[in-house]
């Protein structure tokens, strides 16, 4: 054995226990009671938990987007991850209007090869299905993307229309991949935002105004059936309200694939925020915007039900300074993004587990086992067992902290959670056997993420 890590209690989205863990060439080789190796390096988890390293199913790093680039890249980004817990990422791979899938899955290579701290997976966002982009999209599975992600927003950049959703959604049936959606009806939306600003009202608190829950319910319903027309599995991402909430729900009563997230974003903050003094507001300008605090009881019986199925954080950082203030005047000039890798467990920790809404195996679940699972890594990832890869958290849950900007890792000027108590420390943080992380500061190696081969899809 190479390490073992002893004195913790191990937590697996199936239950909790009182275990060593043996890991030996970056595989778990064990785990049971009273294990030991004669020169193995051990680790006294301390009575601390031990959990499946996190699987964060959405991010974007160095994504261009209203008209900057997210100021995390893939190595200041996954540091953060790791120091949060998060030890595997599945990141958007943007295709330009007229490149090809092969063209847009080898830029995002290109962006997280030599930088990435952590394993990564790509998904493909496609935003131009003309050309032989459909026919590509079996050889994208073959090449380990077993996920494409479509934009019902975002009307003259990256949004499709319902034809080109229902070609993919009946293509990915085919091939074995899941197509997620980011659901909001986008050409509502562009004539409120058209609307509004024309009425001089153009302060950031008139994204979310622009942006109604009604607008993400419509175009949920609408990706459920588009997906019930083709017979494919979908996914929704970053669901925010209970109007959406309602669509999953009702579909998955009938039977049907669907599949939800969200993010803590909408778990913790809530529309008022838009109101803070000034342009202060455009910090958390993310679409869908942040909501009515009402959804927030909704979001987590919806996680407690299993019908949302996923947290994951949607981070897309873009500095209040030089980046967010390109929309000041213009509330629709503001970058749409907010950051959170790093801080996912520990708000999960703490509104869910410590606030006695979700049980700490449920936790590992959302924040681990689910995401592997449906993005094709389970059981590599998202798993305390043996012969999976050692990527494992010691969670203090006893620790209290302090959520600010001069603390974090991410690579951005604020953070939405400045000044936010919370329950909970991540100690430890190991991917595949390597101590990367260490209370709160990265001690990993340079560019030793590798790229996830995933499998396609399997229903969950
Ligand atoms: O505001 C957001 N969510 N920005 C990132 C792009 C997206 O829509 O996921
Ligand atoms: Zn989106
Ligand atoms: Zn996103």
């Amino acid at each position: 054995m190479d390490t073992i890590i002893t004195n913790g209690t191990i937590v697996n989205a199936t239950g909790a226990c009182r275990a060593d863990v043996a890991i030996k060439d970056g595989l778990i080789a064990a785990v049971g009671n009273g294990l030991t190796a004669g020169d193995a390096r051990m680790i006294d988890a301390g009575g601390a938990y031990v959990l499946p390293g996190g699987v964060d199913a959405h991010t974007h790093l160095d994504m261009p987007f209203g008209g900057t680039v997210s100021c995390d890249d893939f190595r200041t980004g996954t540091r953060a991850a790791a120091v949060g817990g998060t030890t595997a990422i599945v990141d958007f791979a943007i295709q330009a209007k007229g490149d090809t899938l092969a063209d847009t899955l080898a830029a995002w290579k290109a962006k997280a090869e030599g930088r990435a701290v952590i394993d990564y997976g790509l998904h493909v966002a496609v935003t131009d299905l003309t050309g032989d982009a459909l026919a590509e999209m079996p050889a994208m599975v073959d090449a380990g993307v077993s996920s494409f992600k479509f934009f019902m927003a975002y009307k003259d950049a990256l949004m499709v229309d319902d034809a080109t959703l229902l070609r993919a959604l009946k293509k990915a049936r085919e091939c074995g991949a899941l197509i997620s959606v980011h659901a909001e009806n986008g050409d509502v939306i562009d004539v409120l935002v058209k609307e509004h600003l024309a009425a001089g009202k153009s302060h950031p608190r008139y994204h979310a105004v622009t942006r109604p829950p009604e607008a993400e319910g419509e175009a949920t319903g609408r990706a459920i059936f588009l997906a019930g027309l083709a017979g494919a599995p979908i996914y929704i991402v970053h669901l925010s309200c209970k109007d959406a909430l309602d669509q999953v729900r009702a579909a998955r009563d009938r039977g049907a694939p669907v599949y939800a997230e969200t993010c803590p974003q909408y778990l913790a903050l809530s529309v008022e925020r838009y109101d803070e003094p000034g342009f202060q507001g455009a910090k958390y300008v993310c679409s869908p915007p942040l909501r009515d605090r009402a959804n927030w009881a909704e979001l987590w019986a919806g996680l407690s039900a299993g019908d949302l199925h996923v947290v994951a954080t949607d981070h897309c950082p873009f500095n209040f300074e030089g980046q967010k203030d390109l929309g000041l005047g213009d509330f629709s000039k503001i970058p749409n993004g907010a950051p959170g890798i790093e801080h996912r467990l520990l708000l999960l920790h703490t509104l869910g587990v410590a606030g006695g809404r979700i049980s700490l195996a449920k936790l590992v679940d959302l924040f681990s086992t689910t995401p592997a699972k449906l993005f094709g890594m389970f059981p590599q990832k998202g798993v305390v067992a043996p012969g999976s890869d050692a990527d494992l958290v010691i969670f203090d849950p006893e620790a209290r902290g302090t959520i600010t900007a001069a603390a974090q890792t991410q690579n951005i000027d604020y953070t939405p959670y400045e000044g936010m108590d919370v329950k909970g420390a991540v100690r430890t943080v190991l991917q595949r056997g390597r101590i990367v992380a260490q209370d709160g500061a990265f001690v990993g190696a340079d560019a030793a993420g590798k790229y996830l081969h995933r499998k396609p899809f399997a229903a969950v």
